[in-house]
């Protein structure tokens, strides 16, 4: 049941449990992390992902750096930089970092005051991902009127459900919200190339809370949507600037493309903390991560007999490029779904949120 679960929680001697989504949807392992160098790498090696837990994890690491250094606020701000860095796409891990460091500066009490502000961030992630089901969700209704349809089919991109963005997600949180409402809706979830996060982690989400769905390989929504068989997109985000444009899991924007050629809106769906404010120009000035090419050589599954293998899909030698998020101009994008409304993607919307 979606909404009772979270990809993390702190243990009551002060340890993070963290679920480790790499090996997703085969078995559920739990991966303990007691340092921020612990963090570092759960982020670094995707054990956890999705920009809203991503944020939250860093907030958690900057406790655990504060247990390590308790009377050592410098100490801890070094350390913090390498949480700050350890993906450079998604702004949440930057923003939770950065609002961590405010609260601790003149701290007296750093642990206990990391522990109320992580778990504080958290809370407000809940109730805003909550806030952007149920206007998700009336725009999912809104769109279904004007069609006269009494059901809807969904396409997403990668993964923006629980497993990224607490409790709900955020592409996921309208789609959730219309299955509470006995919305009929089917999603069409992107497999999501290279790392898969649609096939295995998406699908895994749906399955669990019972929504219809169907995965289908990345290069298939263009076709679906010239068939008429997609009503909306949408997806997460990484950053937006406060020009509108979205980073996003690589494959975004030629769904985008897609969408504008066949009239099909196209929306994203994100909280407030996922605005980068500073760029407008998302394309020249937005950090691509790029990741390692084993990525596109490798593929991670579980054989006929249920055993989990790695197994290399191209030729020996062969050079493979992996880039992680792509942008989308703000041009191609319907509107944005947030905790505080439906916005255009236009700096003056945008900024108007300050
Ligand atoms: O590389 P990942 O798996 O961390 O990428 C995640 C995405 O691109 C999601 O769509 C994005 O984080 C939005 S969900 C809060």
């Amino acid at each position: 049941m979606h909404g009772n679960y979270r990809p993390f929680r702190l243990t009551d001697n002060g340890d993070l449990e963290v679920l480790d989504q790499r090996y997703l949807p085969f078995e559920k392992r739990i991966r303990t992390l007691k340092s921020g160098a612990d963090v570092v790498a759960a982020i670094s090696d995707m054990t956890v992902r999705g920009a809203g837990v991503i944020g939250n994890v860093a907030a958690f690491g900057m406790y655990l750096l504060a247990r390590e250094f308790p009377q050592d606020f410098h100490r801890l701000e070094r350390e913090s930089m390498r949480i700050r860095s350890s993906r450079p796409t998604a702004v949440n891990l930057m923003w939770a970092v950065d609002r961590m460091l405010e609260k601790l500066r003149q701290s007296r009490q750093m642990v206990a005051d990391a522990r109320a502000e992580a778990i504080a961030i958290c809370d407000e992630d809940v109730a805003r991902s909550e806030a952007i089901g149920v206007l998700g969700c009336d725009l999912i209704e809104h769109i279904m009127h004007n069609h006269k349809r009494k059901h809807i089919n969904i396409l997403t991109h990668c993964n923006a459900g629980w497993l990224a963005i607490i409790d709900n997600g955020s592409a996921l949180a309208p789609i959730y919200e219309a299955h509470r409402r006995g919305i009929d809706v089917h999603v069409w979830v992107d497999e999501t190339r290279p790392r898969n996060q649609g096939a295995s982690l998406t699908a895994w989400e749906l399955q669990e809370s019972g929504i219809a769905h169907t995965i289908i390989a990345d290069n298939t929504g263009g076709h679906l949507m010239q068939h008429g068989k997609v009503d909306m997109v949408i997806t997460g985000a990484d950053r937006v600037t406060r020009c509108g444009d979205v980073a996003n899991k690589i494959g975004t924007y030629l769904k985008a493309l897609a969408a504008q050629d066949n009239h099909v809106p196209f929306y994203v769906a994100l909280p407030l903390s996922t605005f980068d404010f500073q760029s407008c120009n998302g394309i020249n000035e937005i950090d691509i991560e790029r990741r390692s090419e084993d990525e596109i050589h490798m593929i991670r599954g579980i054989d006929r007999q249920g055993t989990l293998r790695e197994l290399r899909i191209t030729p020996h030698h062969a050079k493979g490029a992996n880039y992680a998020f792509d942008v989308t101009p703000a041009r191609l994008i319907t509107a944005l779904i947030t905790e505080a409304g439906l916005i255009d993607a236009n700096e003056k919307a945008i900024k108007a949120l300050q």
